[in-house]
């Protein structure tokens, strides 16, 4: 009976230790997942948007998702999803928009497309606070970072943090 009870053990253990580790796209609405992942007081959205599925700032206390479309700025406060994770699976990493390409693509989380164009997760300490925001890949109509200035306008960087994966081969994306 204790081998078969190892044994059972051994096994849940093993099927653990090879099985993908998940993270989520998990629903907000207006109630932040305890595993969210963010700084400063900001999270990482994605929002459905016209006809794009764009990745953002979510700032909890206001119960707002802001992202950058139709160039400026907008706040949504439906139909966003925020990254979840307890796995400490990603990474920001400074780049630039002509360093976006190769090998060095197979490392950054997709976060939406808009456009036909695969969109990045990135981040920018501008006008005193960050914000998270799309990055387009260099061959795309726009180029590297797409964010708003605080009077609404957008703001456009080719220098940035991006979002990374520490090891993509070990972890599956979900959404719920
Ligand atoms: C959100 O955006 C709308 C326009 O889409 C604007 O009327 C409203 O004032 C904004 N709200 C906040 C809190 O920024
Ligand atoms: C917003 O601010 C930026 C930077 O000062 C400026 O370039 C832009 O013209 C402003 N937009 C509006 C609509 O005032
Ligand atoms: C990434 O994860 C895979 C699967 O768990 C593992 O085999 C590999 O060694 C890991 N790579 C690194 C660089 O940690």
């Amino acid at each position: 009976m204790r081998n078969i009870f190892h044994y059972i053990i051994s096994v849940l253990i093993l099927t653990l230790v090879a099985e993908p580790r998940p993270y989520y796209w998990r629903d907000y609405y207006g109630a932040l997942p305890s595993d969210a992942i963010g700084f400063d007081g900001i999270y990482i959205a994605q929002v459905l948007y016209k006809d794009g599925l764009l990745p953002g700032s979510l700032y909890p206390y206001k119960k707002q998702a802001v992202i950058e479309c139709c160039g400026g700025k907008w706040n949504r406060t439906e139909q966003i999803k925020v990254l979840c994770d307890t796995d400490n699976t990603f990474f920001w990493e400074e780049t630039t928009t002509n360093d976006l390409q190769g090998s060095y693509l197979t490392d950054l989380v997709v976060g939406g497309y808009e456009e036909k164009s695969e969109l990045y997760i990135g981040k920018i300490f501008h006008e005193g606070e960050w914000q998270i925001s799309k990055v387009f890949p260099p061959l795309s109509k726009w180029r590297g970072f797409r964010g708003w200035w605080i009077n609404g306008s957008l703001y456009g960087s080719e220098v940035f943090h991006i979002l990374k994966y520490r090891n993509k081969t070990n972890c599956i994306q979900l959404y719920n």
